[in-house]
């Protein structure tokens, strides 16, 4: 690992459809840096989720990203102003089209949740976890 590599990365943007794109491409690079690559995969496809949120329900389309590495993993948080709060995902009728995001980050992720931000807006956060199980 790179000592010198800063241990979290954070970006103000407005998002569009290409933005996800973008943000996997940083991660890739950054978890490799930190030597987890094994956890680029899930960090991505939440990610992914996470932005796509931004996208199609925060109507300034605007949010922070902090991608930051832990002792034992990845955090990423996502934090936008609207005062809106992402339900708890429960399973989708299987016509519905909708509603699919956040159960894959439950899916991929060890640990989610949403914080409220004192003065308005959310943080809606992951953290994927190394699995100390291998060899
Ligand atoms: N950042 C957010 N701001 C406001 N509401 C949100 C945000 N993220 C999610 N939600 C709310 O939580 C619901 C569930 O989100 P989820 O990502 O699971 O489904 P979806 O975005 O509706 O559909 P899909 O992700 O399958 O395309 C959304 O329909 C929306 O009402
Ligand atoms: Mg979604």
């Amino acid at each position: 690992m790179n000592a010198n590599f800063p241990h979290q990365y954070r970006m103000s943007l407005t998002v569009a459809a290409h933005s996800a794109r973008h943000i996997r491409r940083i991660i890739r690079t950054l978890l490799k840096d930190w030597g987890m690559d094994d956890l680029t995969d899930a960090t991505q496809t939440a990610t992914t989720e996470l932005i796509s949120n931004v996208v199609r329900h925060v109507p300034d389309h605007h949010c922070t990203v902090r991608i930051a590495r832990h002792e034992t993993g990845t955090r990423v948080e996502v934090t936008d102003m609207s005062s809106a709060v992402p339900a708890p995902p429960r399973t989708p009728s299987p016509d519905s089209e909708r509603g699919r995001g956040l159960l894959l980050v439950e899916a991929v992720a060890d640990k989610w949740g949403v914080d409220k931000v004192p003065g308005g807006g959310k943080t809606v956060w992951f953290e994927c976890h190394q699995r100390t199980d291998r060899p």
